[in-house]
């Protein structure tokens, strides 16, 4: 600690909360403001300057410390939006702000009665912050509990002894913290947030890589060095893909959502945020549906990519859901002439059926029972403008794949066992009787709680 330090001015990782302070309280202070944070410069005020730090003009300088800002305050707007709708539309009746730092949401949003707010941190930033607080008699909207915590522990235990219920629907932050730990310890802080989560819960999270221009910059500039020298990757995963396969519903808000929402001159490249929901248990409902496994000459795939908030993205075999009296073929080719454009498909046997679920946007989650039947085609691309069709079945792309492509896909394949189907199909021709796979659940990792 160096002479002009308050000894209780929170160092170390604490002194990235001011950082966030900082840019809090410079957008509260602008005619435009996308929120109003009164509490960010009551909390820079009590806090002892650091050299090149918050308010001292080191930072106005830095390019990194610009777009990083902008970050914070686009950030600090999602997420109190998130938590709105989480306590109002989405039932939540429980917050949980994990190293909650300087966040003042407690003190500065409208809270519905009945909802129970616990805020986790380093003991010296409770206590600091706790300080400012009561000096400022400052008084929360909400029931409010503060717990001291290392995050990198048992932090379930204290969290419950304040009264937290993990029977009841809670509302998770995460707000600027995962990069502050080793892979792992972000690892078993997801899941012990998922094994805290009732049905119902939800988690907003950074999407990846919205900051990789940001932390380059930040990483060469040495007014950034403060918080950029303890950095330590957070998750190394892809937090969506994670989340997914550990039992959350992931919706992707991007950044054209956002530049709506906020402006679009308040939304950097690449920008956005992820909002996961723990699902309601349902009764889900049956979609009967026929695919076709289209080879061209080669014996190349022809495969298209979706993606939804169960399953990520994944490689998919032209055809979809059945009309109702439809025919299993019929209802392939059409939808597969729909998608394609080709008219001269020859299609041969049924091959598979197998059930899976998934989320459709317009319905939720669903399970599919679905027949793969045999057919092939020249190898060409899609004819005509296909754009409608893409967009009302949510295709992204198409392409071709040899057998060794599709062996290197990392994405997830239906049916999952698709390549090794293949190798079978090539060696012994298609099955007298179609093959029943049964139910394939969706990829889980290890010790997930879904
Ligand atoms: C960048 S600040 C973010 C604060 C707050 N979430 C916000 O966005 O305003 C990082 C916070 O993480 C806290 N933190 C870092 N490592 C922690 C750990 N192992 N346990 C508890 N809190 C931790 C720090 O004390 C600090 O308050």
């Amino acid at each position: 600690m160096t002479d002009d330090q308050d000894p209780g001015t929170p160092q170390g990782v604490g002194r990235t909360a001011l950082g966030v302070a900082y840019a809090r309280a410079v957008e509260s202070a602008r005619p435009d403001r996308l929120f109003d944070d009164p509490y960010a410069a009551l909390f820079l005020r009590a806090a002892a300057p650091a050299e090149g730090g918050p308010g001292t003009g080191g930072l106005g300088r830095s390019e990194a410390w610009t777009e990083m800002s902008a970050h914070l305050v686009l950030r600090t707007a999602y997420f109190d939006d998130y938590l709105r709708d989480a306590v109002t539309e989405a039932g939540c009746t429980q917050v949980v702000l994990l190293a909650a730092g300087l966040d003042a949401r407690a003190f500065r949003l409208d809270w519905p009665d009945g909802v129970r707010l616990f805020e986790l941190d380093l003991p010296e930033m409770v206590a600091f912050k706790e300080r400012v607080l009561a000096e400022a008699d400052a008084r929360p909207r909400v029931e409010r509990q503060v717990v001291t915590a290392d995050l990198r522990e048992d932090w379930a235990a204290p969290l419950r002894a304040a009264g937290f219920d993990p029977a009841r629907p809670t509302a998770w932050m995460v707000e600027g913290l995962l990069i502050y730990l080793e892979a792992e310890d972000a690892a078993a802080l997801l899941r012990r947030i998922g094994a805290l989560s009732a049905p119902g819960s939800r988690l907003a999270l950074v999407r990846d890589g919205s900051l990789r221009r940001t932390r380059e910059l930040a990483r060469r500039d040495p007014a950034m060095a403060g918080a950029t020298r303890l950095w330590r990757g957070g998750l190394r995963r892809d937090h969506a893909q994670w989340l997914r396969r550990h039992g959350w519903l992931v919706h992707e808000i991007r950044e054209q959502e956002l530049r709506e929402r906020y402006g679009a001159e308040r939304v950097s490249e690449g920008h956005g945020f992820l909002l996961a929901e723990r699902p309601l248990p349902v009764e889900r409902p049956r979609r009967p549906a026929a695919r076709l496994l289209v080879l061209d000459p080669d014996g190349s795939v022809f495969l298209q990519l979706h993606h939804d908030a169960e399953v990520g993205p994944h490689w998919v075999l032209p055809g979809g859901g059945l009309e109702p009296g439809e025919a299993p073929l019929a209802g392939a080719l059409r939808e597969t002439v729909e998608e394609t454009g080709w008219t001269d498909v020859v299609t041969g046997p049924a091959l598979w059926r197998w059930e899976h679920d998934y989320h459709r946007g317009d319905v939720g989650l669903v399970r599919q029972h679905e027949v793969i039947y045999l057919a092939s085609a020249p190898h060409r691309d899609p004819i005509g403008d296909l754009t409608a069709s893409f967009a009302a079945d949510g295709i992204l792309t198409c392409r071709w794949f040899t057998p060794k492509e599709l062996a290197e896909v990392t994405e997830v394949l239906w049916p999952p066992q698709l390549v090794s189907l293949l190798e079978d199909l090539r060696r012994d021709g298609p099955p007298a009787e179609p093959i029943d796979l049964g139910y394939v659940p969706n990829p889980q990792e290890p010790g997930s709680d879904g």
